[in-house]
């Protein structure tokens, strides 16, 4: 039996969607367990290049049973468009199930999502206005809609008209805003979610089973470490908790049940939307990391904030997660770069300090303290072992072991889901690849 996490280490794209690409196809089953379709996962592989937003990457593997836990945000309108065009290109959902426990992305959501980012003004998050956050908000208000909610069409009506009630008061005392018809926010929300009825069960039941049978189970991380709600940088987070702890939450399984944390490391760092980032580079080096690796948003399209490896901020995410190895990706993208910088600690108000401030104020002051690594200029993406790898690589790498204490089993050097170096035979096994 193997459960495995995988979880981003950063601020979100990390490029957990290849990894869990390759790992699902070996899977039997596969849990996404937080978030909502602000995530967005790029999958390349024989059946072409995908984006994947809430439908776990598990999908291509016809034998693996892919799931959307509990703490999921679903939006029901976003599932359907994806399963539409995985359908157009001919990929089978049949496997597909929904927790009946997940909660609904609901109109309102939306707009509230959008009104209070207005609102902010220049302190906005800069979310990705896919009403995460007010989902989240209803869930812990205890006025969420629930995926089994839709199965009880007179019930529902009755939920939505009091929600919407209570929204409408929001919308017009705070935005200024036009109230919503609760009628039919609830008869267009059953009928969208029609064919999306079949998938919804009491999917805890079928994960247990699969536990208590010894399956091989491939939890999904969305998001990243560094924007969870309790331990990121808090306010600049997004509302779930992208940790290994999140997950195991999410999918409704205790944390003694995996067998192995992964976490996913780019070899430098991004970030989309608002906050502090002390790698963040504003020069021609920023700007070469932003173009050769196409660092764009998958959800909504916005340039990435681009920086050095920030190795301060991975081992907070290191300590929250536990993670047993590390996946280090687009090592290849650094071959655009001569001379290489890892962030190891900060000086903030003039003293050294090697964790991360739980303040964003604090965070933003923090100057980063660097270590010059020697580069390499030759391209990465045909090699497919560690020994093929220029020294300088090398050496990049192990650097990063020893500041995050833990070892780098898998580096990705390209897009495609061979391009892929294995340094841990179990892994490689997983994905039912050799070392080399
Ligand atoms: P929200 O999750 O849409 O509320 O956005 C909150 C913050 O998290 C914003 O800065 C978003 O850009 C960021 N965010 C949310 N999901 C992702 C992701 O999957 N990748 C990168 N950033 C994300």
């Amino acid at each position: 039996m193997a459960v495995i996490a995988v979880v981003g280490g950063q601020w979100g794209d990390e490029g957990k969607g290849k990894i869990v690409d390759q790992l699902a196809g070996s899977a039997q089953v596969v849990i996404r367990a937080h978030g909502g379709d602000n995530a967005g996962h790029t999958v390349v592989n024989a059946q072409g290049k995908f984006a994947l937003h809430l439908v776990p990457a598990g999908i291509f593997n016809p034998q693996a049973l892919c799931i959307i836990g509990a703490g999921v945000a679903l939006n029901p309108a976003s599932l359907l468009q994806e399963l539409d065009v995985l359908h157009q290109r001919g990929v089978s959902t049949r496997n597909l199930l929904i927790s009946e426990r997940a909660h609904l992305v609901m109109p309102y959501h939306l707009i509230l999502d959008a009104a209070e980012e207005r609102r902010r003004g220049a302190q906005s998050i800069g979310t990705t206005r896919r009403g995460i956050g007010p989902t989240y908000v209803d869930k812990s208000s205890r006025i969420g809609l629930r995926a089994g909610d839709l199965l009880d069409p007179q019930g529902f009506r009755e939920r939505v008209r009091r929600v919407v009630e209570q929204k409408n008061a929001l919308l017009h005392a705070l935005y200024g805003l036009e109230p919503l018809d609760a009628e039919r926010i609830a008869g267009e929300s059953l009928e969208l979610a029609q064919p999306l009825l079949p998938h919804i069960q009491a999917v805890e039941a079928v994960i247990h089973e699969a536990l208590d049978s010894g399956k091989t189970i491939l939890m999904e991380g969305a998001n990243g470490t560094l924007l969870d709600l309790d331990h990121g940088t808090y306010p600049y987070v997004t509302t779930s908790s992208p940790t290994v702890a999140g997950m195991c939450l999410g999918a409704g399984i205790g944390p003694r049940h995996i067998t192995h944390a992964l976490g996913v490391f780019k070899a430098y760092c991004t970030r989309v939307g608002a906050g502090p980032m002390p790698t963040e580079l504003f020069d021609e080096v920023g700007e070469a990391l932003r173009r050769e690796g196409h660092e764009f948003g998958t959800t909504t399209g916005r340039p990435r904030r681009c920086g050095w490896f920030d190795a301060v901020a991975s081992r907070h995410s290191m300590r929250v997660n536990g993670f047993d190895s590390v996946a280090l990706t687009r090592l290849d993208i650094l071959s655009s770069v001569e001379a290489l910088r890892i962030c190891v600690a900060y000086e903030l108000d003039g003293a050294r300090v090697e964790h991360m401030p739980a303040s964003a104020e604090a965070l933003a002051r923090c100057r980063p303290v660097y270590e010059a690594v020697e580069g390499w200029s030759t391209p990465l993406t045909g090699l497919r072992s560690w020994r093929h790898l220029p020294v300088q690589a090398q050496r990049y790498v192990r650097r990063i072991e020893t500041l995050l204490g833990a070892p780098v089993g898998l580096i990705g050097v390209g897009e495609n889901r061979d391009e892929t170096i294995f340094t841990d035979r179990s892994l490689a096994d997983l994905c039912a690849l050799a070392v080399s």
